[in-house]
């Protein structure tokens, strides 16, 4: 089964959205199979954002992200990089849609609540950043 990571900025933590975004992805039908709140290192935001080096973005995007406590979570389901993507909506707030989670919350490019892996090659990366092998479960719903 497909699997995403997804990570609550520390705008969406401070914001006390990280009820509202589990939510969203429990109701459409989504399974949470790791979650964790933790404050960054640097280390691991650079790491993270390791494409984005060099771009004159990338120290604030670091000092950002490391700048108060990250929801990090690991989410299962069919298509779920795509789809969750599209229920974040565009990295600038102000391109996306009413409905998605930045086109609702997002007001700035910089402080657009959520991280979503972009591609599987991208989820893989980042679950292993983020979570051990028995940090996560594995489970069928039965309802
Ligand atoms: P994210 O999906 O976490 O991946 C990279 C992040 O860089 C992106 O969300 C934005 O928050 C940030 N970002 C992208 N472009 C810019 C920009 N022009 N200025 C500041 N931050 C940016």
């Amino acid at each position: 089964m497909d699997k995403t990571f997804l990570m609550v900025k520390p705008d969406g933590v401070q914001r006390n959205l990280i009820g509202e975004i589990i939510s969203r992805f429990e109701l459409k039908g989504y399974t949470l199979v790791g979650a964790k709140l933790i404050q960054l290192t640097e280390e691991t935001a650079r790491s993270h954002y390791e494409e984005h080096e060099g771009k004159a973005f990338f120290h604030s995007l670091v000092e950002f992200i490391t700048s108060g406590p990250v929801f990090a979570m690991v989410w299962q389901g069919e298509g779920i990089i795509t789809e969750a993507r599209k229920m974040m909506g565009k990295t600038n707030p102000t391109d996306s849609s009413p409905g998605t989670i930045r086109g609702d919350f997002g007001v700035n490019v910089s402080r657009n609540i959520i991280h979503g892996s972009d591609s599987p090659e991208s989820a893989q990366r980042e679950i292993k950043l983020y979570f051990t092998e028995d940090e996560l479960v594995s489970y069928e719903k039965e309802i």
